[in-house]
């Protein structure tokens, strides 16, 4: 018999309010709808994310995004069999209003609820868009997170290594601070860079002289902060050129430390998985064509199977959220309505916490 399960998911962690449905027959998932609202003006003149302006929009456009995707979809909000919800980790604030929104509508309806780990989101995002088996080799790489998972089951991840310091996407949003490029970073720093020579400037590639898969990224935006105030003081300014050439040479030595650490994290994963040779990407850097190239690179080198979602899964959405959501009802979990907003929520259980806390929420 056909078993057809259709998720509402909703997403409110950072700077993005989102809604989706999607429906899973037969474990094959389709994305019914799909609805982001960004944030990016309302940030914009601070330079940064700030979480309070963050929760306050995303209490103000949850319910309007819930019910833009259940028009989109065509699907009544009585024909949906579950809500999941982004339950962290994230800006408290934002994370609170997209639990007690998916909380009031669980309770008004009476289905369930089920709470989503915001990185189980991301990291399950291969198997929406791909259908890729466990398990697979993850790098989850996005403004608040960086880390290598060996995803085995819905809830079941190895943290093989992982940033100390800031996420490549927050280095990306800070370097377009420190050269006046417009938020968020990434895309602006990727576009600048393809005018720029990434050789001029040689940037370090921290932490390639340790073993191990850790990274570290929070030097790279000081020595480029240093760089830029050199060419300023030899020059009484910076040309476009020379930005260019700091956002390419920047740029180039994510890459590199990425590459690199992705070459280690894969020779420890095939020792343990060598019949499933498959490396998938997710979050919003993974959008970074560069960046994809050099782990493409890498990925054919070892024989290894490269696989990252299109450009609007990688970075926060809802459809994530209800397909981990999904998942987690498929293996028999769903939460009530003792379900809480966590800031931290690691997806490893196991291993040591990582340092520090990035703009974006609490690296887990
Ligand atoms: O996954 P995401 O939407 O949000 C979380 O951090 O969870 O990722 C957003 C981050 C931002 O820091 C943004 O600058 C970065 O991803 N990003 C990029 C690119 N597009 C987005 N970084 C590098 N290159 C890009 N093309
Ligand atoms: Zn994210």
């Amino acid at each position: 018999m056909t078993r057809t399960l259709t998720i509402l998911g909703l997403e409110s962690s950072c700077d993005d309010t989102a809604a989706a449905l999607v429906r899973v027959t037969d474990g094959m998932p389709e994305i019914l709808a799909s609805v982001v609202h960004g944030q990016t003006e309302l940030h914009a003149p601070f330079g940064g994310v700030v979480p309070e302006i963050a929760a306050r929009a995303h209490a103000e456009k949850l319910d309007i995004c819930v019910t833009q995707a259940l028009t989109q979809a065509d699907v009544a909000l009585s024909q949906v069999d579950a809500i999941a919800v982004t339950a962290g980790p994230g800006l408290i604030g934002g994370v609170i209003s997209g639990v007690m929104c998916a909380k009031g509508l669980a309770a008004s309806t009476g289905k369930p609820l089920i709470g989503v780990n915001h990185l189980a989101g991301h990291a399950l995002t291969p198997r929406l868009t791909d259908q890729i088996a466990f398990p697979y080799l993850m790098l989850l790489v996005s403004g608040g997170h960086c880390q290598f998972l060996i995803a085995k089951g819905p809830e079941e991840f190895t943290r093989l290594g992982g940033t100390i310091d800031d996420a490549p996407g927050e280095a990306f949003d800070k370097t377009a601070r420190l050269l006046g490029l417009p938020q968020p970073g990434g895309p602006s720093v990727e576009q600048d860079a393809l005018k720029g020579d990434p050789k001029r400037f040689r940037f370090p590639r921290p932490l390639l002289d340790r073993p191990g898969c850790d990274m570290s990224f929070s030097g790279l935006k000081t020595a480029l902060l240093r760089t830029r105030d050199q060419v300023v003081a030899e020059k009484g300014g910076l040309t476009r050129q020379d930005r260019s050439d700091l956002s390419a040479g920047f740029q180039a030595a994510v890459c590199d430390v990425l590459a690199e650490k992705t070459r280690r994290a894969l020779v420890d994963y095939l020792a343990l998985n060598p019949a499933q040779p498959t490396l998938a990407v997710a979050g919003g850097v993974a959008a970074n064509q560069a960046i994809r190239g050099a782990l493409e690179t890498v990925c054919e080198t070892n024989g290894v199977r490269f696989t990252a979602p299109p450009l609007a899964l990688c970075t926060d959405n809802a459809a994530m959220v209800a397909y981990a959501g999904a998942e987690r009802f498929l293996a028999g979990h769903a939460d009530d309505m003792t379900l809480v907003a966590r800031p931290r929520w690691p997806l490893d259980r196991k291993s040591p916490a990582l340092l520090g806390g990035g703009k974006k929420g609490a690296k887990a």
